[in-house]
């Protein structure tokens, strides 16, 4: 099957069978497609995929071998894709508001290092006098699916403004950093190439007030079409106008650069499912609700951002469609996963199967009201393994 649910009923089932219920399945295949398209689209640039979207080893494995490099946000996600293989000079750190022993952590792992706040760089020079580092700048276009994840503009904690940049290379001229990136990241989930771009023609035109630059990180954001009415990004298209750009910028600043990309949700978002079991079918006056062994502690999105993921049931029901609320077992009215969709009702026993949740769904999955993480499974072709086990009591309660 293709598509989003693109796991059909009998191998649902069969999954389900030899793992149990809930899993989110990966598609290999998906994967590998996404990383071609991106080395395609953007030829010469290097992609650093930024593993917070899902940061499944096998999944990190495939990429590292698609080519890819990774973004990181926290010294665990270092060290992670260190043991995964990557190559130092293939990751960068970017962590928010970092605290001294996360700079001190991976500054030990070797990574390029992205700061953006003056007393970071501060205390980073202190600290490691000489020592190489990126930039993070807002220059005020930001964009995404919702307010949480638009992380540029005046309200953000992200990014050294402008205005911050004079004093910022002071500090490092102090310390001796040597500024030898630039980097922005705008959001997640941005359809409008002219919105990327226009922030990308900000950032190309600060390159001259940095002699020493070696590359441009113009972050990642492209949005993937979630409902019916979205249509994917034309990357190609995205792809050229970012190159045609990038390439003047570097042909005035007379030194070579690396064009740098961090997509996450572009490359794992749609190669993912979430597989859970129907517990409990329970009609209200008003609702039909379809009670689930999954919620909002393995897939978060639709509480959160009220996200819309596409939804099927197997096996397919020859009833009457009904608006149909898909939720879980946590206590919280806010636990769903599908809000007022028409659909046939399933009965107990059968199994949903929810789209599009290969990226920020095990990744931001709790142990909310001490429920075990989800197993994970990688679907290649014919062939299956389990990636991660369904946790157990003792791992969420160690002793
Ligand atoms: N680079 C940086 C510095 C980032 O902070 C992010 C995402 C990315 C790259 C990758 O963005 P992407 O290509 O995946 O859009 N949990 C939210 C998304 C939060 C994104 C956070 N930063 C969601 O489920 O929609």
């Amino acid at each position: 099957m293709t598509g989003p649910i693109w796991l059909g009923p009998r191998r649902a089932a069969a999954l389900a069978e030899r793992f149990g219920t809930p899993f989110y399945a990966y598609s290999a295949r998906t994967l590998r497609a996404r990383c071609r398209s991106l080395a395609r689209a953007f030829p010469g640039a290097a992609v650093r995929y930024a593993m917070k979207a899902n940061a499944n080893p096998a999944v990190l494995d495939l990429e590292r071998r698609e080519g890819m490099g990774v973004d990181t946000v926290s010294p665990w996600e270092v060290r992670l894709a260190r043991e995964v293989g990557f190559r130092k000079r293939d990751i960068v750190y970017s962590g928010s508001m970092p605290s001294d022993d996360d700079l001190a952590a991976v500054h030990r792992e070797g990574v390029t290092v992205n700061l953006d706040a003056l007393t970071s760089l501060h205390r980073y020079g202190k600290r490691f006098p000489g020592a190489r580092v990126s930039l993070r700048l807002n220059l005020e276009i930001g964009g995404g699916h919702h307010p949480h994840v638009i992380t540029a503009g005046p309200d953000s904690k992200f990014g050294l403004s402008a205005d911050d940049l004079p004093e910022a290379r002071a500090i490092c001229a102090t310390h001796g950093l040597q500024i030898v990136g630039l980097h922005q990241h705008i959001g997640s989930g941005i359809f409008e190439a002219s919105l990327f771009l226009d922030a990308l023609d900000a950032l190309l035109a600060c390159l001259g007030d940095f002699p020493a630059l070696e590359f441009v990180d113009v972050g990642g954001g492209f949005g993937v079409p979630y409902r019916d009415d979205e249509r994917p990004v034309d990357l190609d298209a995205w792809g050229k106008a970012v190159t045609a750009r990038f390439d003047a910028a570097v042909a005035s600043y007379g030194r070579p650069l690396t064009l740098v990309l961090e997509p996450g949700r572009y490359v794992v978002c749609e190669a993912g499912l979430l597989v859970a079991r129907v517990t409990t079918l329970k009609r209200t006056r008003d609702r039909v609700f379809v009670g689930t062994d999954s919620g909002m502690h393995h897939l978060i999105r639709p509480a959160l951002y009220q996200s819309w993921h596409p939804v099927a049931t197997w096996p397919r029901r020859d009833v009457k469609p009904e608006r149909c609320f898909v939720v879980g077992p946590i206590c919280e009215s806010g636990d769903v996963l599908a809000e007022d969709r028409l659909m046939p009702v399933p009965e107990e026993g059968d199994l949903v199967v929810v789209g599009n949740a290969g990226a920020y769904g095990f990744a931001m999955a709790s142990h909310y009201n001490l429920r075990a993480l989800p197993a994970e499974v990688m679907v290649d072709g014919d062939e299956w393994t389990l990636i991660r086990r369904r946790e157990r009591y003792r791992d969420v309660i160690p002793r």
